[in-house]
């Protein structure tokens, strides 16, 4: 068996504490290993009913189950396993041993859970600390052999209770393993290509999915930048974001593209503007009468009036959460007066629940101007594919 398991895993392979920390980068074979780890002991101990984890329910199907069976046919046990696809649930033939799924949003099937005997809890930083605590206290079932949780995840924050719990102090009954992407020899070296250049793109994204290190901020939504003193001459074209407000500031940002390379410029930034003032403010900054302008869809008579202007003016695709990935997926330069964008960008941070869980949505404080950049890039360049941004591991 432990030549199928990669080198650095084959202390965690034998372990015996209660807490099994696997933490990795992207691709370090994390979720592999657990999977081979709990199905060789459904297979060779006895009296066994694992519990396999994650925070919700319905992506189980296509993570962990998926997972586990692709473990079981690259080994070759499928004639010793019998699935229950419906149930989301795993047994062994010869010994009864059984392993189910469960998200934890699921709290009747949580409540359900006969005495468990082992458990892996995978994307552990899903889960809240009380998440966490609930799991723990029924894992306390009789055994012949040991009682253990394996969690895998990646390093994504210092304020996710993994760290907390695991890292800021010394925990009891507990052993770390810390892998990244070149310790599993299984992946191919364009992985580790796709991840180095994350490092100038998104230096946070890199250092946690790359070099496994604990992220500082879980709540900026990094839009990771360079101050440039112009744009560039020879863009690819020059779009316009326009996010109206009228107590708020009115935000329209000038957005240029090169291939990889967003360039932007503050138009104007400005509270108390009528329709009719901030037309005359276009025409004085003589703003382009055929460059695409993506104004904020929820006002179609302001984007009517500045039609009627002679400006080429669109309600704006206003996706949040996917336009907000599109904008990370190129370089950001910022021409260095644009004083108001600097700011919002350093600013803009995910929102977050009563227990401090990211949200997929941005603070709504201070985001004019990152609205309006949004609004240009994802209405304009959102079924484009410069990408090389794959999450997650
Ligand atoms: N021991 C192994 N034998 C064969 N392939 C492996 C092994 N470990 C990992 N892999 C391959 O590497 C890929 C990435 O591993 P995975 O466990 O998904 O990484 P992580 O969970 O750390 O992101 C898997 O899809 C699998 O194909
Ligand atoms: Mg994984």
């Amino acid at each position: 068996m432990t030549e199928h398991i990669l080198t650095k895993y084959h202390p965690a392979f034998t372990n015996q504490s209660r807490y099994l920390m696997l933490m990795g980068g992207a691709g370090s074979g994390k979720s592999f290993f657990a999977a081979q780890k709990i199905l060789y002991r459904m297979k060779e101990e006895t009296g066994h009913r694992f519990v396999v984890v994650r925070k919700v329910a319905r992506t189980i199907r296509n993570s962990v189950y998926q997972q586990l069976k692709d473990v079981i046919y690259f080994h070759g046990w499928q004639d010793e396993f019998k699935f229950s696809e419906s149930r989301l649930e795993i047994e062994c033939l010869k010994n009864g041993n059984t392993l189910i799924t469960t998200g934890v949003d699921d709290p009747e099937k949580l409540k359900s859970l006969a005495q468990p005997t082992g458990m892996w809890v995978e994307e552990a930083t899903e889960l809240s600390a009380r998440d966490f605590r609930q799991l723990d206290l029924r894992l306390r079932g009789e055994t012949e052999t040991y009682l253990q949780i394996i969690c895998t995840f990646n390093p994504i924050s210092k304020k996710n209770f993994v760290y907390q719990q695991f890292y800021a102090r010394e925990p009891i009954n507990t052993f770390k393993l810390i892998t990244v992407h070149s310790d599993n020899t299984k992946v191919g070296a364009a992985f580790g290509e796709m991840l180095a250049e994350m490092k100038e793109l998104d230096p946070e994204y890199y250092k946690i999915y790359a070099l496994a290190e604990w992220g500082e901020n879980s709540n900026a939504i990094i839009y990771d930048y360079k101050i440039i003193s112009r744009i560039p001459e020879n863009v690819t074209e020059t779009l316009y974001g326009l996010d109206f407000g009228y107590n708020n500031p009115c935000a329209m940002v000038r957005v240029a593209y090169y291939e990889k390379d967003i360039y932007l410029e503050e138009a104007f930034y400005k509270r108390r503007l009528t329709t009719p003032a901030m037309i005359d403010l276009m025409d004085r900054l003589e703003i382009s009468k055929t460059d695409n302008i993506y104004a904020d869809s929820a006002s179609p008579e302001k984007i009517k009036e500045i039609q009627q202007a002679g400006y080429h003016v669109k309600g704006a695709e206003k996706s949040v959460f996917s336009g907000i990935g599109k904008v990370k997926e190129y370089r950001i330069h910022v021409v260095q007066n644009s004083v108001n964008v600097l700011n919002e960008l350093d600013n803009y941070t995910w929102k977050t629940d009563a227990e401090g869980n990211l949200l997929d949505d941005p603070v709504k404080d201070n985001d004019h101007a990152c609205d309006a950049i949004r609004y240009a890039i994802y209405s304009h360049l959102g079924k484009r594919k410069p990408t090389i941004y794959g999450h997650s591991g």
